[in-house]
């Protein structure tokens, strides 16, 4: 069978079996040609007709046993694969943490222009699972400093994995923390992506996330917003008097925003989709965080 055939089945299987794309893929055939480029290790960038050729025995054989997965445990492609990109980046990636998708790839790409006049000194990336967020950060601003931290050891664990892929263990540090309790200093640069899920949301969600740990969704409350809400209450203490925080709370941004009315977040728009993320300068933090 040929590649491009091998795709197009998969695409419609997928189709048939209600798979659901939300970890970085946004249609069936893409998601076909992640896993099927993925498994072989093709280059992402190439297109299914370069990369077009029958498929051996054995590679079918193995494509099939992950399309099963895929299908019948309804697991993202990304665990099968144990990899993921982000930012344009590749990650290990296993259900320790969850999934990379934030839609913060882009502002790193774009190297924060608007948000930040100079590159950061040291980056806080809190709550960072496998740690995508601040080691995308680390490559892009090659003189910065940056903690990478976790309430979960086993999420800093990836994290460690990951920072030794990209050779960056002179630059980047884990610490484990519940949000800031065990962290020192300030920052000039705090990104988080906290959980930000409500329980109610959690078991609406497709199959597909009940792979991800729970820890990485659920955000407290009815709304889920009680970990971002402490997370904003107490950045202030942690950034320098020029510092940026740029926090991601997806839908759960109104939420946020009924329960700090007095404060004036600055919602970012993306390219490349995605929605949710707030940035606030310190500045303004100290005035404006007032709990309505
Ligand atoms: C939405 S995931 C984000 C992971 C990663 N930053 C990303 O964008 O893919 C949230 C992470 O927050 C961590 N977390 C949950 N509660 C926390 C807390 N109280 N303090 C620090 N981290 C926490 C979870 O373990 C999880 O890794």
């Amino acid at each position: 069978m040929f590649l491009a055939d091998f795709i197009e089945q998969l695409a419609t299987r997928f189709g048939g079996a209600s798979i659901h794309c939300g970890h970085g893929v946004d249609n069936l055939y893409d998601e076909a040609v992640y896993l099927v480029f993925g498994a072989l290790g093709f280059d992402f960038q190439r297109s299914v007709a370069e990369q077009d050729r029958e498929l051996l025995p054995d590679e079918i054989a193995s494509l099939e046993r992950l399309a099963l997965a895929r299908v019948e445990q309804r697991i993202p492609v990304a665990y099968l694969l144990g990899r993921a990109w982000f930012a344009g980046y590749e990650f290990h990636c296993d259900p320790r943490a969850l999934i990379p998708r934030s839609p913060m790839a882009e502002l790193i790409n774009d190297r924060f222009e608007a948000l930040l006049d100079s590159g950061p000194g040291r980056v806080l990336d809190l709550c960072c699972g496998g740690g995508c967020i601040g080691i995308a950060c680390a490559l892009q601003f090659p003189a910065c400093r940056v903690d990478l931290a976790d309430i979960s050891a086993e999420a800093l664990a990836l994290a460690r994995k990951n920072i030794a892929l990209h050779k960056l263990e002179s630059r980047v540090e884990t610490r484990q923390s519940d949000l800031f309790a065990d962290l020192d200093g300030r920052y000039d640069l705090i990104l988080a992506n906290p959980p930000y899920v409500s329980q109610t949301e959690i078991e609406r969600l497709p199959p597909e996330y009940r792979h991800e740990p729970r820890l990485g969704l659920h955000g407290g409350g009815t709304h889920g917003i009680e970990i971002p809400a402490r997370l904003l209450s107490e950045a202030a203490g942690h950034l320098d008097p020029n510092g940026l925080l740029i926090l991601e709370t997806g839908y759960s941004a109104e939420a946020l925003q009924a329960r700090f009315p007095a404060t004036p977040f600055l919602w970012l728009d993306f390219e490349a989709g995605g929605h949710g993320v707030c940035a606030v300068p310190a500045g303004q933090f100290r005035q404006l965080i007032h709990p309505g």
